[in-house]
C-alpha cells in the first residue's frame, strides 16, 4: 500500500480500470463470482443484440431488475475513495465497466462508461430515447418507427463506444500509474488498457487474481471499500 501511495503521488497521470467488484460492497452481484449472473444466465442470452432480437421481453425483464437494484443501491467506500482521489489529482481518468452509474453519484467527474449505463433505453431504429428510472414499461419496447427500444449498454459483440474509448486508450497510454480495481479482467479490450503502455506502474485491487495479475507491478487482495480508503489514508499520511 505504501508503495502504491508512493507512485500515485508522484504520478503525472493515472487511470483506474473498474469493474463488477468494485460494487459489489454496495450489494450489487458480479458477473463471474458466486453469485454472478453468468452462473445461473447465459451471457448470449441476455447481453447480446441476437439475445435482444429473439426474446426482447426477458432480456428487459433483466434490464429492468437491474436497474431497481441499481436505485436501491448506494456508493461504497470505495467509490467514494475514487472520488476523492480525482479531487486531489490533476490527471486522473475513471474507466468503468459497470452501468450502475455509481461512480458519479459518489462525485466522480471524469468517467468514461466503456459498457454504456442504464438511465436510458435508445431506439434501435432512430435517434429516439426514454429515460429508464424505474426501467422500461414492457408496452413501451416496441417504437412506433418500427424500431425497438433497448438498455444504452454494450453486448457482446459489440463495439465500444468509439468516442469513449478513444478517450479511455488516450489516459492508459499517457498513465504512470494503472490501478484495477474489482475486475477480473477478461473481457476484452477493456482489459488490453491495462497493456497500452510498458512504463505504467500496475496495481491490482481485488480479493482474488484475474487475468491480468500476473502483469501487475503490485497485487492488493482486499475488497474494494477497505482497500481504496486505506489507500487514499496511505496517500494523505505522507502527505
Ligand atoms: P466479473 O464478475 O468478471 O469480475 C468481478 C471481479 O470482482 C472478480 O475478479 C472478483 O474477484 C472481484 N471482486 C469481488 N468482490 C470484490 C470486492 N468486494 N472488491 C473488489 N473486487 C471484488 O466482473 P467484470 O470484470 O466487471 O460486460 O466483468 C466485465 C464485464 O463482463 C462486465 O462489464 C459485463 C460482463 O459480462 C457486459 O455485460 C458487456
Amino acid at each position: 500500500m505504501d508503495e502504491l501511495a508512493k507512485r500515485l503521488r508522484s504520478a503525472r497521470a493515472i487511470l483506474v480500470l473498474t469493474g463488477a467488484g468494485m460494487s459489489a460492497e454496495s450489494g450489487l452481484p458480479t458477473f463471474r463470482g458466486d453469485d454472478g449472473y453468468w452462473r445461473n444466465h447465459r451471457v448470449e442470452d441476455l447481453a447480446s443484440p441476437q439475445g435482444f432480437a429473439r426474446d426482447p421481453l426477458t432480456v428487459w425483464r433483466w434490464y429492468n431488475e437491474r436497474i431497481q437494484r441499481c436505485r436501491g443501491a448506494e456508493p461504497n467506500a470505495g467509490h467514494y475513495a475514487l472520488a476523492q482521489l480525482e479531487a486531489m489529482i490533476t490527471n486522473m481518468t475513471l474507466a468503468t465497466q459497470n452501468v450502475d452509474s455509481l461512480h458519479a453519484r459518489a462525485g466522480s467527474k471524469n468517467v468514461l462508461e466503456l459498457h454504456g449505463h442504464l438511465r436510458e433505453a435508445g431506439c434501435t431504429g432512430c435517434n429516439a430515447t426514454l429515460p429508464l428510472a424505474n426501467g422500461l414499461d414492457e408496452n413501451l419496447i416496441d417504437h412506433s418507427c418500427g424500431g425497438r427500444f433497448r438498455p444504452q449498454v454494450v453486448w457482446f459483440g459489440e463495439a465500444l463506444p468509439r468516442d469513449v474509448w478513444a478517450r479511455a486508450e488516450h489516459a492508459a497510454a499517457q498513465a504512470d500509474v494503472i490501478l484495477l480495481v474489482g475486475t477480473s479482467a477478461q473481457v476484452y479490450p477493456a482489459a488490453a488498457l491495462a497493456l497500452q503502455n510498458d512504463r505504467a506502474f500496475i496495481a491490482e485491487i481485488n480479493p482474488g487474481a484475474t487475468g491480468l495479475s500476473e502483469r501487475c507491478d503490485c497485487v492488493i487482495r482486499e475488497g474494494a471499500a477497505v482497500a481504496l480508503h486505506a489507500m487514499m489514508k496511505a496517500l494523505r499520511q505522507k502527505e
